[in-house]
């Protein structure tokens, strides 16, 4: 008998039964938050209207943004966008892996314009985690699939997270236990020669300039949002934060990064000052400072070095900062 719709979200394992049951509900249409490297996803069929306005609805999300679409291989890539020579040298370089790429729309190309927002432009992932990997295999489409987390508020890097903003709301959870990267993919426009970065994320700007031995173009800092999706009230705990604070007040969540003092909460994003390990744990942390501080509260953190990971994890900070201005 099929569940009712308010049916409580099922937990799959990560094994053959679990993605087989995962694709199963994806092409029946339901939604289904699966793990990738970088934060878990609210899959849904990216070819269905249908699926890709239930993802909006989950999600409560205020205007229909773009979302990126997650393939299997870089063949699919192909059929769906134009891979220009930059693109193919990007993919070749760093797919499977935390990069999405903005590419030119084929025409024709099987999908809900509700993914591409009417854009002639599709962004596009192949993710790196085995089990999204196997998913998207057994499913054989394209999935579309934002971060797992009610809109505006902080990215789930574990299905104990995604329950706990989404369970009730979304068909079933595959849970493939907690992100490597922890942080949203880099997404940069390969429609051109030169990339341009329309969001930091997960592989650092450095890396893509050493390995293609070209400068990534970046966007002019001001008001409007370089990719349509880049709200600055996002990853929002409830509470009020404060960045670079190396000495949080009486009442404060502190989340320290390298060797400062550990507050009374002993929340530390590295304490060896590793970005990649400050990166892991971000979503974590804020997770763990927002049960903390509750609704009302205040949670402070410490600077963080702007190179590599580290200014991708600035602008989620300043973006869960700004949530409270
Ligand atoms: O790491 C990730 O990329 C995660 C995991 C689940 O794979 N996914 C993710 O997807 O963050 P989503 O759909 O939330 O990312 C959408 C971002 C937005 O900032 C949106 O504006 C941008 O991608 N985007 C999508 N299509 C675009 C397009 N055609 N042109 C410019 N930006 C686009
Ligand atoms: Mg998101």
């Amino acid at each position: 008998m099929p569940l009712p719709a308010s049916a409580a979200t099922e937990i799959l394992p990560p094994d053959p039964a679990g993605i087989d049951r995962a694709a199963a509900l994806l092409r029946a249409g339901r939604l289904v938050a699966i793990p990738t490297e970088t934060v878990y996803g609210l899959a849904g069929d990216a070819a269905s209207d249908r699926a890709v306005a239930a993802i909006f609805a989950a999600k409560d999300r205020p205007r229909f943004n773009p979302l990126i679409v997650h393939l299997a291989d870089p063949a699919q890539a192909a059929r769906l966008a134009r891979l220009t020579p930059l693109a193919e040298a990007l993919a070749a370089a760093f797919w499977p892996g935390p990069m999405a790429l903005v590419l030119p729309l084929r025409p024709g190309a099987p999908l809900s314009p509700l993914v591409t927002a009417g854009l002639p432009t599709v962004a596009l992932r192949l993710p790196a985690h085995p089990v999204a990997r196997a998913l998207l295999a057994a499913f054989g489409g394209a999935l579309a699939a934002p971060s797992a987390n009610p809109s505006g508020r902080i990215s789930p890097v574990s299905a104990a997270h995604v329950l706990a903003g989404l369970g009730g709301r979304i068909a079933a959870v595959l849970d493939g236990g907690d992100c490597a990267v922890g942080l949203e993919s880099t997404i940069l426009d390969a429609t051109g020669d030169v990339p341009r970065l329309l969001r930091e994320g997960g592989l650092p700007v450095e890396r893509v300039e050493a390995t293609l031995g070209i400068a990534v173009e970046r966007a002019a800092p001001g008001p409007r949002p370089a990719s349509p999706g880049q709200l600055a009230v996002h990853y929002a705990p409830r509470g009020a934060v404060r960045l670079d604070v190396t000495a949080p007040a009486p009442g404060e969540v502190w989340i320290g990064f390298g060797r400062e003092a550990p507050g009374d909460a002993g929340l530390n994003l590295s304490p060896g000052g590793d970005v990649v390990e400050a990166a892991a744990r971000l979503f974590h942390l804020l997770h763990r400072a927002d049960a903390l501080a509750g609704p009302a509260g205040r949670i402070a953190v410490a600077p963080i070095p702007e190179h590599g990971l580290g200014r991708a994890i600035n602008d989620r900070l300043r973006r869960a900062a700004a949530a409270r201005r």
